[in-house]
């Protein structure tokens, strides 16, 4: 008889929350001289990574990224602060949801918003095949909100991606083979 593992007992958003913070500098910068989207990618995926890795209590990939969004140019000097929480669990997976926030070098102003985005990490074993995750507990009603919008964006994608399996499948079968 296959023994079935016991769930992981669950765990508060706030254990895993974490914020990345980074200087822009030259390098980082696109033709116009702004900071080019990938850094900022890179930051929202290493962020993002971190928290997985926190909550699952172990490695964890990114499976997905979507609606990255920039909202204002970031420059070289600024301040970039990267906040990430996980937003939902599934059996194996995450959304972990990422704000990305910028500190002008030379305003003594609040930190502005640049950008943000959701990701999916799954938490695989020693030869990357999925394990369970520990349930997320949401502690506000900030969280709960947050939860309730994830699953929305978890039904449309699984929605999407079996829509798009069945119209290959049907366009295959009528010899459409591209
Ligand atoms: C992500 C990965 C482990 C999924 O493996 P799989 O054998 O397809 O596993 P499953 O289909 O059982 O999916 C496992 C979970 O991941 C989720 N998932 C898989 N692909 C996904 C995708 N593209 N988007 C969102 N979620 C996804 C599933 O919904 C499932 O969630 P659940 O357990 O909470 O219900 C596998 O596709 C992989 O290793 N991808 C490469 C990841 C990587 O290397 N990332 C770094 C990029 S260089």
């Amino acid at each position: 008889m296959t023994e079935i593992p016991p769930v992981p007992a669950g765990k508060p958003i706030s254990a895993s929350r974490t914020t990345l913070s980074h200087i822009m500098t030259a390098n980082d910068t696109n033709l116009l001289g702004t900071v080019h989207g990938g850094v900022i990618m890179k930051l929202v995926d290493d962020a993002a990574g971190a928290v997985a890795g926190r909550h699952s209590g172990g490695p964890a990939v990114t499976a997905s990224m979507d609606e990255m969004a920039f909202l204002a140019p970031v420059r070289v000097g600024d301040l970039v602060h990267v906040r990430a929480q996980c937003n939902w669990t599934g059996r194996s997976s995450m959304e972990i949801g990422v704000r990305v926030l910028a500190e002008r070098w030379n305003e003594s102003t609040p930190a502005t918003q640049v950008g943000s985005a959701y990701l999916v990490f799954t938490a695989v074993d020693s030869d990357g095949k999925p394990r369970q995750v520990p349930p997320v507990l949401p502690e506000t009603e900030q969280d709960e909100r947050r939860y309730q919008e994830a699953q929305i964006r978890r039904t449309h994608r699984l929605a999407r991606r079996q829509a798009i399996t069945e119209l290959r499948e049907r366009r295959a079968a009528e010899g459409l083979d591209d």
